[in-house]
């Protein structure tokens, strides 16, 4: 079982590597991401996330079977934005407003090394846009203006306090 890697820790702010094989070390890498996800109630998780710098990120919305994405690149993004509260496990208690693209496409290998594609908007392309970041080492804080960047790290450092 893997422990949620938190703020300050550098493997946050690399930018992961991609995965070369696939097979069962990968799978239980995978498996034990989506464990590690549910015990802290997320709805997405990236590699590094957990200590791994490779292009991996999943994806568990409720209702939706788990979704896993192998070195993905993001192919295309609306113009339209969307503004949302995102929160991430490796700021536990931390949520701000973060305006994305609406809407995004996705090409990726699944688990088994299927290369797909996907569109998506909502909530899905939310979660996507922040899981990729983490793959390129920006966090959600590096989305927001400096100010309220300034502003969200103080918070968060005064809660870790607490
Ligand atoms: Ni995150």
């Amino acid at each position: 079982m893997f422990d949620i890697v938190t703020y300050g820790d550098p493997v946050l702010t690399q930018k992961a590597e991609d995965v070369t094989s696939f097979g069962s070390e990968l799978e239980q890498i995978v498996a034990d991401m989506h464990a590690a996800m549910r015990l802290d109630h997320g709805i997405g998780l990236a590699a590094p996330q957990v200590g791994i710098s490779k292009r991996i990120f999943i994806v568990g919305l409720e209702d939706e079977p788990l979704r896993v994405f192998i070195n993905p690149v993001i192919t295309g993004m609306s113009k339209e934005t969307s503004e949302y509260e995102e929160g991430c496990l490796s700021f536990p208690g931390l949520y701000f407003n973060v305006v994305r693209p609406a809407a995004v496409e996705i090409e990726a290998y699944d688990i088994k090394g299927k290369k797909f594609q996907l569109k998506a908007d909502g909530l899905l392309a939310r979660v996507i846009q922040h899981e990729y970041d983490h793959l390129e080492g920006i966090l959600f804080i590096d989305r927001i203006s400096p100010v309220k960047r300034a502003r969200a790290l103080a918070h968060y450092h005064r809660m870790l306090k607490m």
